[in-house]
């Protein structure tokens, strides 16, 4: 089996330096010989693990070399990812890829291209780096109903909100991931939730068979949270994580999202911490399965990208065909943001006067949403209070109306904070 590499960074180099090292180990599992035996970069001036000879800066030529058997796509971005992928499965080429943009917005075509071409497209690496959990969601859960996933899909959001749960400020806990290497320079992909919302899209679909494009999803990051909120929810027993939630409706439909959310502190989520990732699943013949480990790094990426390329390698050398795309049924609609109910957090800054109790209890039960416990602080030198709720469980629709509400009651000086609350399940 021979390989073309398109990309030797982080995961590229970790794959190549595994496909020499452990060559043996890798031949034997999948029961054909591996030889890494081309790749692409943009700077061949750079030290790689592979002879001058076996590199080049024209990905085309890998994607589509004669000698090539199968391709490792590790380049990222959108294009000329699409385009090489696309044109290496076009050549018959199986291709294995840890692309989460990629597949985010054009996995379903390029898995119809496989599937025409006669060829496995595989993707483990792109949602939760080594974590298995493309192939249990795929095989392991197959006899399930998938009724609920709550992730942790962003390492760089969960670890600076690990630290703003100490009290650092957002500002300082992005600069101590970036000095740690788990955050990029440019960092606007990962703490406006981008990231987690591609891997999102890549999950709903196996899971709940929702065909969605990440613009479809309903998306926030975490600019904007502040160190109070984590410190108030903790008060009242929650942690706060970015989550990657999707959950089957009452009728066909499925709500997708991801956002900030306090979790109950005893979920198995709410203790995943720093850089690591986690999936929690809830099947209906399985009940509740955790997924978690690390979401990224060189090694732990590769591990998964070679685990596609010895079950792609070990199905060749034994003949056997490839599997024809599963029929998950109908589509599952996605259910629009405004119709999803959750639980809700507020922070308000409010005048100190009689009467503002009273007026910001009216707003809430004018939009029938249950208040489930208040902190209210002493003002502080300005004469404000601060005023924290936790309601019961309300449609988005109506909970944005109080909020607009809120912010223009005589009494209140700011909104601060609207946070989802998931209650635990
Ligand atoms: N890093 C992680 O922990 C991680 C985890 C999970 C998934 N992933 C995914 O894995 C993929 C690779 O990530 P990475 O972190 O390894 O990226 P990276 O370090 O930026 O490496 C990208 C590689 O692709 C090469 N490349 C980029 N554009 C090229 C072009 N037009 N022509 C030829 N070569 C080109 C680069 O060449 P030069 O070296 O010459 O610049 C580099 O070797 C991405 O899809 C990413 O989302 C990464």
């Amino acid at each position: 089996m021979r390989i073309g590499l398109l990309g030797v960074g982080t995961v590229g180099q970790a794959v190549a330096r595994a496909l020499i090292e452990r060559r043996d180990v890798l031949s034997r599992a999948a029961g054909a010989g591996l030889v890494l035996q081309r790749a692409a970069v943009r700077d061949l001036s750079r030290p790689r693990p592979l002879s001058r000879e076996q590199l080049t800066t024209d990905p085309v030529q890998v994607a589509r070399a004669d000698d090539v058997d199968l391709v490792i796509e590790l380049m990222g971005g959108e294009e000329p990812a699409r385009g090489l992928i696309a044109a290496a499965l076009e050549r018959g080429k199986p291709v294995v890829t840890a692309n989460k943009r990629v597949l985010a917005w054009h996995g379903p075509q390029l898995e119809q291209l496989a599937a025409s071409k006669g060829v496995e497209l595989r993707y483990e690496a792109a949602v939760g780096g080594g974590i298995p959990l493309i192939a249990p969601l795929t095989d392991d859960l197959a006899a399930n109903r998938v009724l609920e996933l709550r992730a942790i899909i962003n390492g760089t959001c969960n670890y600076v909100l690990t630290r703003m749960a100490q009290g650092e400020t957002l500002e300082t806990a992005l600069g101590k991931a970036q000095e740690a290497g788990y955050a990029e320079a440019d960092p606007r992909d990962d703490i406006d939730g981008v990231d987690a919302a591609d891997k999102l899209c890549v999950l709903v679909r196996l899971a709940f068979n929702a065909t969605c494009t990440p613009g479809q999803l309903h998306r926030q990051g975490i600019r904007g949270l502040d160190p109070r909120d984590l410190a108030y929810g903790r008060e009242l027993g929650y942690v706060l994580k970015l989550l990657a939630i999707a959950r089957r409706g009452p009728g066909l439909g499925v709500e997708a999202r991801v956002h900030p959310a306090f979790l109950p502190a005893d979920h198995p989520l709410a203790r995943v911490d720093g850089a690591q990732n986690a999936v929690h699943v809830v099947g209906d013949l399985c009940g509740p399965v955790m997924f978690s480990g690390l979401g990224a790094g060189g090694d732990a990426t590769a591990s998964a990208v070679l685990a596609d390329v010895v079950h792609v390698a070990r199905r060749l050398a034994l003949g056997d065909p490839v599997p024809p795309p599963r029929d998950s049924g109908p589509d599952a609609p996605l259910i629009p943001m405004s119709e999803v109910k959750t639980r809700c957090y507020f922070r308000l800054s409010v005048d100190d006067v009689p009467g503002v109790f009273a007026q910001v209890t009216k707003v809430l039960a004018t939009h029938e949403i249950g208040l489930a416990s208040v902190i209210q602080r002493e003002p502080g030198k300005l004469g404000s209070a601060e005023v924290v709720l936790f309601t019961y469980a309300a449609p988005e629709s109506a909970l944005a109306a109080a909020e607009a509400e809120l912010s223009k009651l005589p009494s209140t000086r700011a909104v601060l904070a609207r946070i989802r609350v998931e209650a635990s399940k």
